[in-house]
């Protein structure tokens, strides 16, 4: 059995992905690993837990050590790291945390498989998993981030992924570590952690609470199903060119003021409400520090090389998402109580830890 090590498996993109593996390769132990911080979450992983193909082990990938034992007892043959601080609002407040586990961890876990595989690359990935925001912010009028276009990070966030971009190509250049990178855009999608704008807006409809707004609301993201990402993932994991990047990105540009009208119509049919009432909740707020105005992706390269398009239109994968968390409360009610912190205590006490830093 080929053993594959993902991190951040208990974090949004991380549990589609793992889900998405376990029941697609049966041949392939997916040994998740993930230090549960608040936005790791073992509910997300329900459906798995048990599965023969499947290893739960809690760990920071800030600890080399635990990252050497890792790839040496499960003997590692493939990676796909999602491990990170992956909120732009929290790196401003506290952007240690950020450099700590996307560049340091992240060079962990380059310096972990280098040494595990001692030169012998056959059959052998390191898949380091970013986003379009290395690239910066894109003019009204610009055309999208190609896999050419120049790193110009402007958050901790977004600086401390660029890093982590440079390290995985310097140990492809420098140790011929077998590496690929792909930069997506602004995934939505069920299980993510409701900081962030969708799932937050959409908690904060079925709440009756304000929606905050930052600034006028003209910032453009890219919006992509975060399924379409993870069937990326695979396609570029099997089939992507040792050494290159992909650009990931659904070609579906929106204002946030749009995307919210969208969001809040789109709730309020599924609550029985009145069409649009929740604009009501609708207030502008303090805009975000250093906020990018526009992202757009290219990704004809990955549609071109390897055949990907993204799958699901926009309004009917935001209606699934809705109809996802209304008929889910528990998940979001564990999440917001913060109850969820507990799952790992209740499922394993300490039996799958490794390491020393799981606090
Ligand atoms: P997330 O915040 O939902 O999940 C991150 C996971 O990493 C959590 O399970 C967390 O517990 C784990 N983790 C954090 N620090 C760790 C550490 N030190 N050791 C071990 N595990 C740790 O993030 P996400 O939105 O699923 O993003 C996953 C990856 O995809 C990130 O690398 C992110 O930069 C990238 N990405 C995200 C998006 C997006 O729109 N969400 C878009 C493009 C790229
Ligand atoms: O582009 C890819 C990136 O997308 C990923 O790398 C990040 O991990 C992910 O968090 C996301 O970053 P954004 O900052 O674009 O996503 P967020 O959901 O935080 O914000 C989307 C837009 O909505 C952005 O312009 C800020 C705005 N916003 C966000 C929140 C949380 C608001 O107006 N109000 C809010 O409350």
């Amino acid at each position: 059995m080929k053993n594959i090590l993902i991190t951040g498996g208990a974090g949004f993109i991380g549990s589609h992905v793992v889900r998405s593996w376990v029941k697609r390769y049966p041949g392939c132990r997916v040994v998740n690993v993930d230090k549960l911080t608040y936005a790791g979450n073992l509910a997300n992983l329900k459906e798995v837990e048990g599965k023969e193909n499947y290893l739960f082990v809690r760990a920071d990938i800030c600890d080399f050590e635990a990252m050497r034992e890792l790839f040496t007892r499960y003997a590692i043959e493939g990676v796909i790291h999602l491990a990170a601080e992956s909120h732009v609002d929290r790196s401003i407040e506290d952007p240690f945390a950020f450099a700590r586990t996307n560049v340091m961890g992240t060079l962990n876990l380059l310096q972990a498989a280098t040494l595990a595989w001692a030169g012998d690359h056959a059959g052998k990935v390191f898949y380091h998993v970013s986003t379009d925001e290395v690239y910066g912010s894109l003019a009204a009028d610009a055309p999208p981030f190609t896999e050419a276009t120049r790193y110009d990070p402007h958050s901790p966030y977004s600086a401390s992924k660029a890093s982590s971009d440079h390290l995985a190509r310097a140990f492809h250049d420098t140790y011929g570590l077998p590496v690929k990178i792909s930069n997506c855009s602004n995934n939505y999608g069920p299980y993510q952690f409701p900081e962030k704008l969708i799932p937050l807006f959409i908690h904060n409809i079925v709440q009756e609470k304000p929606l905050p707004v930052y600034g006028k609301g003209e910032n453009v993201r890219d919006w992509l199903h975060v399924e379409d990402h993870a069937r990326a993932i695979d396609l570029i994991f099997h089939e992507g060119r040792v050494g290159d990047t992909y650009n990931i990105g659904g070609g579906n540009e929106w204002r946030n003021v749009d995307l919210i009208k969208v969001l809040i119509r789109v709730t309020d049919e599924l609550l029985g409400r009145p069409a649009g009432s929740s604009a009501r909740l609708i207030t502008h707020v303090t805009d975000r520090a250093g906020h990018d105005a526009r992202y757009a992706i290219d990704s004809s390269k990955l549609q071109r090389e390897l055949g990907w398009r993204p799958s699901l239109p926009f309004e009917e994968g935001i209606r699934r998402t809705a109809r996802w968390y209304l008929d889910n409360p528990g998940w979001l009610a564990g999440v917001t109580s913060g109850e969820y912190r507990h799952y790992y205590e209740k499922m394993y006490g300490t039996r799958t830890t490794i390491g020393h830093e799981n606090s």
